[in-house]
């Protein structure tokens, strides 16, 4: 099938009780193992692309990559998502473009000015049979300080009239996750039996405000990869440095998944994938050259830990 919108799968996975992977791509390697994967565990699948990627890889040669992984797995439903489109004139391009989905990132904007710049996009968008997602709250990487703040988080109060204003299709929201490998300080979390550093709970208080406020609707988390130990452990083993990367843990996705989260963003944790992968097989194979060599196993293991994500996180393996 060709590429779809995010409309019909969202509409499922709101009554089903699961969610969709919304994963970043960059290259071929990382949109073949997200796909592949998908296509065995016969998952609706969105892929997603940044200003970064399209800054990297261009966005004629990301589009074509999809494009491929269209024809590739006729038998899922794929989307082509713009993550954290920064203006109206970037989201133009990629509705313009061939993206069936974009998100317009206004969240650094006064609530006001947020309204404005995403109604913008949404009466283009939805002219052109594309959705959009729109952001409450913000976000923040943890050198910022403020992910965990009272003030970043999503006010509730404000969802109803940004939803009505703006006419969006989905909301990201901001219930303590935060983007990349270093989500939590150590001293945020508590050691458990284990000796496992466990982090703070995500604010479901919030997200169940957000849902009673608005019944039915779409609702995005960003910033939520896991950030896997093994991984972390393979990449300090094998000469990196990644002292405390924590991620979200992974039964707080799927509880989120279960109530009004149609929609989980993951990117580190494929990154930390690949990273992690190349750096164990320079280190035992310092005279290879080839970069299919070391690819190879990279979007192996990046097509497990998709697999993974699926089964046991998302709960959308067998609903394409
Ligand atoms: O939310 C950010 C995504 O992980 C994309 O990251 O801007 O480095 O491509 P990027
Ligand atoms: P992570 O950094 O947790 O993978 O989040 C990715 C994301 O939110 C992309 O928009
Ligand atoms: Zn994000």
């Amino acid at each position: 099938m060709p590429l779809v919108t995010s409309k019909e799968m969202f509409e499922k996975a709101y009554k089903g009780g699961y969610a969709v992977g919304a994963f970043n791509v960059n290259n071929m390697e990382i949109v073949q193992a997200i796909t592949e994967a998908c296509r065995e565990e016969k998952a609706p699948v969105i892929l997603q692309v940044s200003k970064g990627a399209r800054a990297y890889a261009n966005h004629t040669y990301l589009v074509k990559l999809v494009e491929a992984a269209v024809l590739e797995c006729p038998e899922i439903p794929i989307v082509l998502h713009l993550d954290h489109g920064p203006d109206f004139e970037t989201c133009k391009a990629c509705i313009d473009g061939g993206f069936t989905s974009v998100m317009i990132d206004g969240s650094a904007h006064s609530f006001e000015k947020n309204i404005e710049v995403t109604r913008k996009v949404v009466e283009y968008a939805h002219d052109h049979g594309v959705v959009v997602e729109g952001e409450l709250g913000t976000l923040a990487g943890i050198e910022d300080d403020v992910c965990h703040a009272e003030g970043s988080y999503t006010r509730p109060e404000e969802v109803e009239e940004f939803v009505s204003k703006t006419g969006v299709d989905s909301l990201a929201i901001a219930i303590g996750t935060s983007h990349g490998a270093y989500k939590f300080k150590p001293e945020q979390c508590t050691l458990n039996e284990k000796g496992i550093l466990v982090p703070p709970a995500l604010r479901f208080d919030i997200l169940e405000e957000v849902s009673r406020r608005l019944p039915n609707f779409p609702i995005v988390l960003h910033g939520s990869s896991s950030v896997p130990q093994d991984y972390v452990k393979m990449v300090n083993t094998y000469g990196g440095k990644m002292p405390n990367a924590i991620g979200v843990p992974e039964e707080q996705l799927r509880h989120a998944a279960e109530l009004s989260v149609c929609k989980i963003n993951i990117d580190s944790d494929l990154r930390l994938g690949m990273t992690g992968t190349i750096r164990k097989f320079f280190s035992e194979h310092p005279d290879k050259f080839d970069p299919r060599e070391y690819l190879k196993p990279a979007r192996a293991n990046i097509k497990e830990i998709v697999r993974h994500k699926l089964v046991d996180v998302l709960g959308c393996a067998g609903k394409a």
